[in-house]
Formats: C-alpha cells, sequence, structure tokens
C-alpha cells in the first residue's frame, strides 16, 4: 500500500465516520461451564460473536466496528477475522465499564459510540437502527435499549425519572436491587449509544463498588444523569431478542430457534422440507424453491442448493453449490464442491474437498471422489476411489476403479479422456493421461499413458486347465 493510500486508510479509520460500534466479547462466561469462551459458541452454525457483527454491520450509518477481546483473544480473533471487525484487547476483564475503558483511545476519535453485548446473537440491525436514530432524535450523551421480557429476573432494571418519561435516571443490577425496584418489569438489553465526550468525561468515575467488584458500564447512567447529561432509554417492543444463554442448555435452545426460523425462512420461499425439527440448516445457507429435503438433513456453512433439487434423509452437505435439479440419495457427505444441474449423487457418496461435478454426472454407492474434476453425463456408479482426476464428458468408470493418485511423496494427476470407458476394478498409476474413447480392460494395472480410441489392458492371461478339478477330486476322494 502506497504511503497516500495508508494516510487515506487511517483517516477513514477515525474520521471518515462519526461513528464507531464497540461490541464488547471478552468476557469468559463462567456461568457456562466450559472451557471455551462464550461468544465462541455457535449458535446456526456461527460463533455468538459472529452474529452480533452480522447484524452491526447492517447499520445504515457508515461505522468503524470494534471487537473488544480478552477471555481466549486469539480464538476469538481468529474466528470472526475475516468479517473486518478491529480488535481492543481488554487484558483483565473487570467488567463492561472496564472493557468499554480498554476501547478508549480506539473510540476516541469517534463523535458517538455504540456499545453491543456480543453475547447476545439474537438483536435485530433494525433494533440497532433504531436506536441510533433515537439516540439522535433526542440528542442524548447515552441512550440504553430497554425491554419487558416475561422474566425479568436477572437483567438490570431501567428506573425512569417518571413513568413515561424517556429519561433515565439509573439502572440497577439484580443484586443491588432495592425492594420497591423488585417490581420494575423494564430491563437494560446491554446495548447502548453514547455521545463520545461525555462517556470518556466520566468513565474513570466508575467504582467497583457491588457484589462482583467489577466496573459496571450500567452505572453511567446514573453518573451523566448526576452530571447533568442527558440519558433516555428506547424500547424495543420483541423482548426475544434480549435472549442469550447462561447455560448450554439454553444455548442449544437457541441454537434450536434460529434455525427453525432458517428452515421457516426457505419453506416461505418455498423449499418443502419434511419434518423441519430434525434438520440441521445453518443460518446462511438458501435453497431454491421446489426443492425437497427431506428429514435428517444436514446443510452447513455457506451451501446454496438451487431449485427442483432433492435432499433425501441422512445427507450432510457442507459449503457446496448445487445447481438445479440435483438429487442426492440417502446418506451421503459432500463438502467444499460444486454441482451442476442434474446430477444424480449417492445414496452412500462422498465429495470431499475441491469436485467439480458437471451436469448429469451419476456417482453411485460408495464413491469417493476428491479434489476432481468430472465433466458433463460422467457415470462413476460403484465402489470407486477418484483422487486429483481430470475426467471428460460421458467417460464411465467402472465399479472398484482407483486412481492411485499418491506416490508416498507427493500427488499426481489422472486424466480421463471423454468417453472413455474404464473396465471394473482397474488401477490408474497417475500420473496418467487416459485418451478419449478409449477402453481400459477390466482389472488392470495401468502404469503407461493411453492414446485415444485404443484398448489397454494390464492384467496377467487367464489360464485355464480342462479337467484339472475332476483330477484332484479323484485323488483326494475325502476332500468331497
Ligand atoms: C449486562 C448488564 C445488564 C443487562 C444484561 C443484558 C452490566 C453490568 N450489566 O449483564 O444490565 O441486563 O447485560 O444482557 O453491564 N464483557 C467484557 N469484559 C468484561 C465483562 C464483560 O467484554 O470485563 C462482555 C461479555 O463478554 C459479554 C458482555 O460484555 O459479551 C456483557 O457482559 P455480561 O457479564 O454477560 O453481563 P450481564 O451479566 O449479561
Ligand atoms: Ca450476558
Amino acid at each position: 500500500m502506497s504511503i497516500e493510500r495508508q494516510r487515506g486508510a487511517a483517516r477513514n479509520l477515525h474520521h471518515g465516520s462519526k461513528l464507531a460500534i464497540a461490541i464488547l466479547a471478552a468476557g469468559k462466561g463462567t456461568r457456562l461451564k466450559s472451557r471455551r469462551a462464550k461468544v465462541l459458541h455457535e449458535i446456526g452454525g456461527k460463533p455468538l460473536l459472529a452474529h452480533v457483527i452480522e447484524a452491526a454491520s447492517k447499520v445504515a450509518a457508515p461505522a468503524d466496528i470494534y471487537a473488544v477481546v480478552g477471555h481466549q483473544a486469539g480464538r476469538v480473533r481468529s474466528a470472526v477475522v475475516d468479517s473486518g471487525v478491529h480488535f481492543v484487547e481488554q487484558a483483565e476483564q473487570r467488567g463492561t465499564g472496564h472493557a468499554v475503558e480498554a476501547a478508549k483511545d480506539a473510540i476516541a476519535g469517534y463523535e458517538n459510540v455504540m456499545v453491543l453485548s456480543g453475547d447476545a446473537p439474537l438483536v435485530k440491525p433494525e433494533t440497532i437502527e433504531k436506536l441510533w436514530q433515537f439516540h439522535q432524535s433526542h440528542d442524548a450523551a447515552m441512550t440504553l435499549t430497554s425491554a419487558e421480557p416475561d422474566e425479568p429476573t436477572g437483567y438490570g432494571r431501567i428506573v425512569r425519572r417518571t413513568p413515561d418519561s424517556p429519561e433515565v435516571t439509573a439502572i440497577v443490577e439484580q443484586k443491588m436491587l432495592a425492594p420497591w425496584q423488585q417490581a420494575i418489569r423494564e430491563v437494560n438489553m446491554g446495548m447502548y449509544a453514547f455521545k463520545t465526550a461525555p462517556l470518556l468525561k466520566h468513565l474513570g468515575e466508575l467504582s467497583p463498588d457491588n457484589p462482583h467488584a467489577e466496573l459496571y458500564l450500567t452505572d453511567m447512567a446514573r453518573m451523566l444523569g448526576a452530571a447533568g447529561e442527558r440519558v433516555v432509554a428506547f424500547k424495543t417492543e420483541d423482548a426475544s431478542e434480549l435472549l442469550g444463554a447462561n447455560t448450554i442448555a439454553e444455548m442449544v435452545a437457541l441454537d434450536a430457534s434460529l434455525r427453525s426460523a432458517t428452515a421457516r425462512r426457505l419453506m416461505d420461499s418455498g423449499v418443502t422440507i419434511f419434518r423441519p425439527e430434525t434438520c440441521v440448516i445453518d443460518s446462511d445457507v438458501e435453497v431454491g424453491p421446489d426443492t425437497v429435503i427431506e428429514p435428517f438433513v444436514q446443510l452447513l456453512g455457506h451451501t446454496r442448493v438451487g431449485p427442483d433439487c432433492r435432499i433425501r434423509s441422512y445427507t450432510v452437505i457442507e459449503n457446496c453449490t448445487l445447481g438445479n435439479g440435483v438429487i442426492v440419495r440417502q446418506s451421503c457427505v459432500l463438502a467444499d464442491s460444486t454441482i451442476a444441474d442434474g446430477a444424480d449423487i449417492g445414496p452412500f457418496a462422498r465429495l470431499r474437498p475441491g469436485c467439480e461435478i458437471g451436469e448429469k454426472v451419476h456417482i453411485g454407492n460408495f464413491v469417493e471422489v476428491k479434489k476432481s474434476k468430472l465433466g458433463m453425463g460422467v457415470k462413476a456408479g460403484h465402489l470407486a476411489y477418484l483422487g486429483d482426476a481430470e475426467i471428460g464428458a460421458a467417460a464411465n468408470i467402472g465399479a472398484g476403479v482407483i486412481t492411485c493418485n499418491y506416490d508416498g511423496v507427493k500427488k499426481h494427476l489422472t486424466r480421463i479422456g471423454a468417453g472413455a470407458f474404464v473396465g471394473s476394478d482397474s488401477t490408474l498409476v497417475a500420473p496418467l493421461t487416459v485418451g478419449d474413447g478409449t477402453y481400459i480392460g477390466a482389472g488392470s494395472c495401468i502404469t503407461k499413458d493411453v492414446p485415444a480410441n485404443a484398448l489397454a489392458v494390464g492384467r496377467a492371461r487367464q489360464m485355464t486347465k480342462e479337467g484339472w478339478a475332476a483330477a484332484r477330486r479323484a485323488k483326494h476322494p475325502q476332500k468331497e
């Protein structure tokens, strides 16, 4: 990058947009009893933090997004590094207020900063957007987001100046509730917008004067109010966005609710999913209309399935792209590959990463394909291993054919020409080229290139001894 562009980028980062979004993700999540940081736990096939980053990225105003990481920082960073967020380190986790303090230098150049919780993955982009609009229209120093869940226990409660006032005098954490505050049903969602200047001016006044001896970001409501700043609450209708998970069981419940929403989204767009509660479909999966998904199917990662396909039971497809009218029969395992229109895969087929399966290809029972390109109409019906192969259109691969692609040191390519016929149980020792339209006799071990339109047979000649068996039986009658 040129010096000019580097300067441009730096300028862009700190002054081009007036909004920073800080996502707090440094905590351990002690209540989960897991050795893995809470924000790394996955629902809908993605870490909690990735869901929050995705929602934050959809805010209309240009914003730079920071993730505050601490516990297992390295793993957390690498789990979301592709999202393009910036990272800030909070070496010791001393509370949500302390986490924002850790981001002080990063956010200082922005007029406003929104703070989100990395462990609240159901937050909707629209809600973040509404919070931002509310904050601006009330010209507040701090705007917090509230909701009224059926069960407020455990959340910070909102104390409004008067019941109908947008102004808030304090957020009180569960353990600090005065008896009269126990009845408050309005809770803090852990999502805020601040004017950066008053936030940073008063952040240092936070004290760990609470049962956990932490610096609570929630105390900023009282402190900013006491300093004469305006603190308001934006109340959302949908309290379900608040949901997080403090136990593995709650995490699994979140996963289920997200997946049923994904299945619902697909069914609303014309996909039939039989017994959707048995299927595992990640949030980013797309499926075309009139495709039928049978029970116990898993569609994972960035899988794209075209229209008019049928995915039969017990198949697992991860990061694959399927064209139109593809059928994947029972119990196939397909990963990181593309499959063109009208292909017919399985049952019990395996595609390992890097396969390009052409139109109308048939791959049958117990065929394993790895990093291979199969042209239109290739057939490999039974029990084959095709690795590092390029197979021309309409070639026929017999049962039990094996490409010997590995010599113990390197992988080698096998090229099989269009319309070639490779007889059953042949071994093709790579590097090897078999010409177009050529026949390989069954049971051959082929080690040398074969030109087009030839016949190659690489096996011992058959020997037949007439009457041999009868003679043997006469010699050893007891064997009968
Ligand atoms: C917080 C709020 C509570 C609110 C609730 C909503 C405080 C004190 N309380 O409680 O009012 O109702 O969210 O879910 O803020 N984190 C750090 N560094 C730390 C501590 C926490 O980055 O030192 C991160 C955590 O990883 C988490 C987020 O901040 O993603 C919230 O922290 P958590 O401990 O879960 O706060 P809650 O108890 O949920
Ligand atoms: Ca939490």
